[in-house]
């Protein structure tokens, strides 16, 4: 294979992965590799000599952005899809290593092998036994290896599925149980809190990035606890789509001494400021609210932000969109975990909020 030739699977391999052509294959391949990099913990870089496994690789839709990392690193593929990884093996240069694995564990190799193991919608396909395959993602890492893990989380489950009361009762919900692999196999969605406490059993979750892979989130799972403060986690930041109209919180989920920490710590005086966004199709943005539990006004201020027009080319006001909340203004809320709403109207009269979960220490 050739960066100049972009690979194309053949038609009938894509439905399996949810691929529409030759293109979106492409452009999908781009995403993985770039929200892999984007969630990687500070210092963590692709080391020349490095293993890693790509569970559930499918044809190497993600493989296929790697032909330059492949002449430094080892890059396995496993997948249950014999068609698919024949097809792999026939079009990867020799710095790919493609296997076909069984529907259970284990996989044929040896234990404490890779520096990192990747998931990318698998587990958002695997309803039962998805404890096992966990146990032998630990069994392979080595000892402070790192697991990449998409899941399909709240807003997915609202787009797709229904309203968030049942994912959040349930915590998972499997949709389309029967459904085989020519539709794209079952469907499994999770809360973050879900996948901290259940998936935290096996390996513990160390960050979520909250649609890290666009539509789905990404848990980054550690084989061992390092030493130092313990798991550094995104807000729970839930929102409720519309039809274009988006809200979301800044956040880098690795940073330490920061407010949004789920199990984290909050140092005094350093925190910074809340910073995010509302982006509406329709119209600028009229006003922003935020309310602590108790009903009080939490100070909000509109703020300008020029890379949101470069994310939004279309959208003529997207750089008017951001707020930031500071400091003080949360810290007020006192201790304790607090459920704030930030909600925003925009001048067509259309309404749109998202929670956050706030722990101040
Ligand atoms: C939506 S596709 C994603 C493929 C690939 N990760 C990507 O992003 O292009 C899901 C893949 O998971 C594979 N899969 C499901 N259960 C699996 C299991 N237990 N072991 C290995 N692969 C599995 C399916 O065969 C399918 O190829």
């Amino acid at each position: 294979m050739t960066e100049e030739r972009p690979l194309s699977p053949p038609p009938k391999l894509m439905p399996r992965i949810g691929s529409r052509g030759a293109e979106s294959f492409l452009q999908e391949g781009k995403v993985l590799k770039d929200a892999l990099s984007r969630c990687f913990p500070p210092g963590t870089t692709f080391e020349p000599g490095m293993r890693f496994l790509d569970f559930g690789c499918g044809v190497g839709r993600l493989e296929s952005q790697l032909t330059r990392e492949s002449r430094t690193l080892e890059i396995w593929g496993c997948d249950i899809d014999e068609e698919g990884i024949a097809w792999a093996k026939s079009q990867f240069g020799p710095g790919f290593r493609f296997f076909v694995n069984d529907p259970k564990p284990p996989l044929d190799v040896p234990r404490e092998h890779f520096d990192m193991v990747l998931a990318f919608s698998v587990f958002t396909h695997i309803p039962d036994g998805w404890r096992d395959w966990l146990k032998e993602i630990r069994r392979v890492l080595k000892p402070d290896g790192l697991a990449f893990l998409s899941f399909l989380s709240v807003v997915p489950f609202v787009k797709t599925v229904g309203p968030a009361d049942r994912l959040e009762t349930e915590g998972m919900v499997v949709d389309g149980a029967e459904n085989d692999w020519s539709v794209g196999g079952p469907q499994v969605y999770q809360t973050n809190a879900w996948i901290l406490e259940n998936w935290s059993e096996v390996l513990p979750v160390r960050a979520i990035f909250d649609e890290g892979l666009t539509f789905q989130s990404l848990a980054v799972a550690a084989k061992r606890r390092a030493d130092g403060p313990p798991f550094v986690v995104q807000p729970f930041v839930r929102q409720y789509p519309r039809e274009g109209y988006r809200g979301f919180v800044d956040h880098d989920p690795w940073q330490s001494g920061n407010w949004w920490l789920e199990c984290g710590w909050c140092s005094a005086g350093d925190a910074p400021p809340l910073n995010g966004w509302f982006v509406s199709d329709h119209a600028p943005l009229k006003s922003i609210h935020a309310v602590a539990p108790d009903g009080r006004e939490i100070p909000i201020e509109h703020k300008l932000r020029p890379d949101l027009g470069a994310a939004y080319p279309k959208v003529r006001w997207a750089i008017d969109s951001g707020f930031t909340i500071a400091p003080d203004a949360l810290r007020a809320m006192g201790r304790g975990r607090h459920l704030v709403t930030i909600t925003s109207t925009d001048w067509s009269g259309r309404a749109h909020w998202m929670r956050m979960q706030t722990t101040i220490r």
